[in-house]
């Protein structure tokens, strides 16, 4: 096998940082291929913590190649930041590649977002300038890529065309009344990412040959997504969605790795749903402070990795997740954060939504449509048992082997892992 991608197939947060740290021994490569630091991966190892938010899960075993590939946003504060904090819990990261055709998040791209996201029309986004920054490469005229950083005279002189248009832009979108408008400097904004690039420089790479150098000399490769299969930007709820493709289909466009080198495509899924930000929720347990929800978010720690915000928590929804399952193309399922449900006396899965008298399994196309369809739920049988100490499948009560194997009946997909609390150890091989 040459190529695996671990894939979210709800709003994010999946526990997708657990599986690919579980999976990375194996590799030689751990890709990341969209997004940027609007993601947070945690991974648990014994009594040590560790959050990534830019950097790939992989970094984590120095034996292999980390890579940040084209179809990621770098912004290279938060990078060399991450570096520092691995460095001083002891993991010190030497084969990092990060792809010079990769665009960089600017803080002008964090002021305009913050000006967008007051008010109404507002995403719910984590506020990192992930948009704006994407918008400037698609857009063209105003993108810069990480391997323009390392010439000055160049990085120089975009910033003068780029930067006098920005402060224009973020002006119009302030409020009429605002007084303290953020206004930027091209010389200063230079030479801040000037120094940036001298700490950088050593990791920039065309990371497309470097990718297929490795494929070429049989290295395996683990694609890492960030984001939730519902936050891509084709095929998520859209407009609360983010603005690359979570979906395996950026692997591709992300990396300059073709589909066909992908043979197994791992869809990582809560055993219940989260979601952070705005949008759609059809299965959300808005059920105040003495509510299954609010039990949920305590137990299973549902508070954002980047952000520290409530997420909020519901039933699992099959609907949604079947639909995800199937455009990841994923194999196989694993099902995560099994623990938190014990102590329930009934779960509800999802199977349908009833909308304008209508019942349909499929997902709608617009969030205005999701968000007016009502769950149809199928009742199961909970468990009182605590799971975090389970390590097979016969550890773990009936009730909770027939939750997980409905799901799977009902996503069509066998379940390879169950996972039943944040450390490595704590993962249930199923097959
Ligand atoms: P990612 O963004 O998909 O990598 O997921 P996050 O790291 O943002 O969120 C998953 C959270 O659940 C992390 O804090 C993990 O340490 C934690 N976690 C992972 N697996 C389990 C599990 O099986 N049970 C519990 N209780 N926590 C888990
Ligand atoms: P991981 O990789 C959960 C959500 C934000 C917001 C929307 C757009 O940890 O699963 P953005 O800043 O990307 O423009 O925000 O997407 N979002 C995530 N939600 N997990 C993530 O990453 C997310 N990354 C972005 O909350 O609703
Ligand atoms: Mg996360």
């Amino acid at each position: 096998m040459s190529a695996t991608c671990v894939v979210g197939l709800q709003w994010g947060d999946e526990a997708k940082g657990k599986i690919v740290d579980l999976l990375a021994e194996d590799h030689d490569f751990v890709v990341r291929y969209n997004g940027g630091n609007n993601a947070g991966h945690t991974v648990v190892h014994g009594d040590k913590v560790f959050k990534l938010s830019l950097l790939p899960t992989g970094v984590l075993k120095t034996h292999l190649t980390s890579v940040i590939g084209n179809g990621v946003v770098v912004y290279p504060p938060q990078l060399l930041k991450e570096l520092a904090a691995l460095e001083a819990a002891g993991v010190h990261v030497s084969n990092l590649a990060v792809s010079d055709h990769a665009h960089v998040i600017f803080p002008y791209h964090i002021a305009e977002e913050t000006s967008t996201e007051q008010g109404n029309g507002s995403i719910g986004t984590t506020g990192r300038g992930i948009g704006p920054c994407y918008q400037d490469k698609v857009g063209r005229t105003g993108g810069i890529r990480v391997g323009e950083l390392l010439h000055p005279k160049h990085l120089r002189e975009r910033l003068h065309q780029i930067v006098p248009r920005k402060n224009r832009v973020i002006k119009a979108l302030a409020p009429v009344d605002a007084t303290d408008v953020k206004q930027f400097d091209a010389d200063a904004v230079c030479d801040e990412y000037l120094g940036y690039a001298e700490k950088i420089k050593k990791f920039v790479k065309d990371t497309a040959y470097l990718l297929h150098d490795g494929l070429a000399a049989k290295k395996k490769i683990l694609f890492e997504a960030a984001q939730g299969s519902l936050l891509d930007i084709d095929h998520g709820t859209y407009p609360y969605v983010t603005s690359s493709h979570s979906l395996p289909s950026g692997i591709w466009s992300g990396t300059g790795v073709p589909a066909k080198h992908l043979d197994r495509i791992i869809g990582v899924v809560k055993a219940y749903t989260t979601r952070v930000g705005r949008g759609p929720f059809p299965t959300e347990l808005a059920d105040g402070p003495e509510g299954i929800g609010e039990r949920i978010r305590k137990i299973g720690r549902e508070y954002g990795t980047v952000t520290g915000r409530p997420r909020r928590v519901g039933w699992f929804d099959s609907v949604a997740t079947r639909y995800t399952a199937m455009l990841s193309g994923a194999n196989e399922i694993t099902v995560m954060l099994l623990d938190v449900l014990s102590g329930l006396s009934e779960l509800k899965l999802c199977v349908a939504y009833d909308v304008d008298g209508e019942r349909r399994t499929t997902f709608p196309s617009d969030s205005f449509q999701l968000e007016r369809c009502q769950p149809v739920y199928e009742t199961m049988e909970g468990w009182a048992q605590d799971l975090t100490s389970c390590r097979t499948v016969d550890d773990l009560p009936i009730q909770a082997r027939r939750y997980v194997a409905r799901i799977s009946e009902l996503l069509g997909l066998p379940v390879s892992i169950v996972s039943v609390g944040p450390d490595r150890a704590q993962s249930i091989p199923m097959r």
